[in-house]
């Protein structure tokens, strides 16, 4: 089948990486893409959200599958696009419905939702413009510290933890009276803080039942010792100690069978993936957030470690048929790490050329893959501020980030850095 993937990052090129390598694969279409999607499939420089250009592409290459790598799309209603147009109800959107999508576009949604179903998460309050004086007085009576969460889309920005109460008030403000993340922060959670180690797994489902295909967990901070603003992630590792047989029981049984159960009963169209953010508290597993997507940087190590054909399962998720795939996961360590450009989280520069790339192509069992990068005629240059992730495996989480070191020494752009402690716990 002709499969169209969409999005532009280092899950994308992971899974352009995988698809290709599926027998049911015959054209691969990456919009927009960047310079490592190109090697297993066309780029097309089409917006993730333009979905009218996305409409006509699909019917004149024919394509029988849209993969659905970031949230975007799927927030603002791909699925119910495609659906809802007769030339396009034939083609298979990985990813679920508008609605469905709510369980990521929309803080309150969610938290809302985990109470419904009595999923463990942080205590919280709602509050808008309607209510903002009894957030006042929720946030002087709360424990500190504190997190704040824009309700919508904040590409990432819209949660602070706040260290007291003083600070907590000013970000509220802002927040809700002066819009600081625009309408996405017209409405605002406030939550109790949860102190423990986070951990994140994935889920593929067709609203009914569901298939675990990997955990991850990922380094956020910008600086060693996880010091420093938030990235979109800066390396990531599987498995994770700590999630044994007994945790992903409790996992399953107080987390992921009640979400889909829920999904289910509340008539949520979901075809696609679920990331669970989890928290361990003590040894109870508490649910963070939903993400209706594969994360990024986990995509690139989840993916390398699922060996099933990824595209059969997908085929097998719509005709209804995913409680009879068996998953296998790759039971060796597997690591991501993270080259970022100089700057990164705040502002940095692009077009600079990144050399090495071929010095260690298929010197050793790595997959590099891109994700701010772009070809500039015969140079491959920087194009975001996360360039490119290295995934290696090993027989442990050391020997992998030993490994993924090894092969960034031999790479450079200006101003490239990345965390050398990822998976630090773990040595
Ligand atoms: P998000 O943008 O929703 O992924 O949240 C970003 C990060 O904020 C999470 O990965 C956690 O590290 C942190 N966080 C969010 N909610 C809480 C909470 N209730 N307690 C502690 N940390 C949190
Ligand atoms: N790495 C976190 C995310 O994809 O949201």
């Amino acid at each position: 089948m002709n499969i169209l993937l969409l999005g532009s990052g280092g899950r994308e090129h992971a899974f352009a990486w995988k698809v290709k390598q599926s027998e049911r694969c015959s054209e691969l279409f990456i919009a927009p893409g960047n310079a490592g999607t190109a090697s297993f499939g066309k780029n097309v420089a089409i917006a993730v959200t333009d979905f009218e250009a996305i409409k006509n592409f699909c019917i004149t290459e024919k394509i029988e599958m849209v993969i659905v790598g970031p949230e975007d799309p799927l927030v603002l209603g791909i699925y119910d696009f495609f659906i809802i147009d007769k030339s396009l109800q034939h083609i298979i959107v990985i990813g679920p419905s508008a609605a469905g999508a709510q369980l990521e576009g929309s803080k309150a949604f969610s938290k809302r939702f985990m109470q419904r179903h009595n999923i463990p998460t942080a205590g919280y309050g709602e509050f808008n413009e309607s209510n903002f004086d009894d957030g006042i007085k929720y946030l002087e009576q709360h424990s500190t510290p504190i997190v704040l969460k824009a309700d919508g889309l904040a590409a990432g920005k819209g949660v602070v933890i706040c260290e007291n109460s003083a600070e907590a008030k000013e970000v509220f403000t802002a927040m809700i009276k002066d819009r600081q993340f625009g309408e996405a922060s017209a409405k605002v959670v406030v939550e109790e803080f949860l102190q423990g180690i986070e951990v994140s797994v994935f889920v593929l489902t067709d609203g009914k039942n569901y298939k675990i295909l990997g955990h991850a967990k990922d380094y956020k901070r910008i600086g060693e010792g996880d010091t420093g603003p938030n990235t979109g992630g800066m390396g990531c590792v599987s498995p994770v100690s700590f999630v044994d047989q007994v945790f992903m029981q409790k996992v399953e049984k107080t987390i992921i069978e009640p979400t889909i159960k829920g999904i289910h009963e509340e008539g949520l169209t979901y075809k696609g993936f679920v990331f669970f953010g989890l928290i361990k508290v003590n040894d109870e597993p508490y649910l963070i957030e939903y993400n209706c997507r594969m994360g990024d940087p986990e995509t690139e190590v989840v993916i390398p470690k699922l060996k099933n054909d990824l595209v059969h399962l997908f085929v097998a998720m719509h005709k209804g048929d995913l409680q009879n795939q068996l998953i296998e996961i790759d039971e060796r360590a597997c690591c991501t790490v993270m080259a970022v450009s100089g700057g990164y989280p705040g502002e940095y520069r692009k077009n600079m050329s990144i050399t090495g790339l071929n010095k260690i192509f298929g010197q050793k069992e790595m997959l590099i893959f891109h994700a701010g990068t772009k070809q500039n005629d015969d140079q491959i240059v920087t194009n975001g501020g996360r360039v490119l992730a290295v995934t290696c495996f090993g027989d442990n989480i050391k020997e992998a980030v030993t490994s993924s070191m090894e092969v960034l020494k031999n790479i450079s752009f200006e101003g490239m850095y990345y965390r050398k402690d990822i998976g630090y716990e773990f040595d």
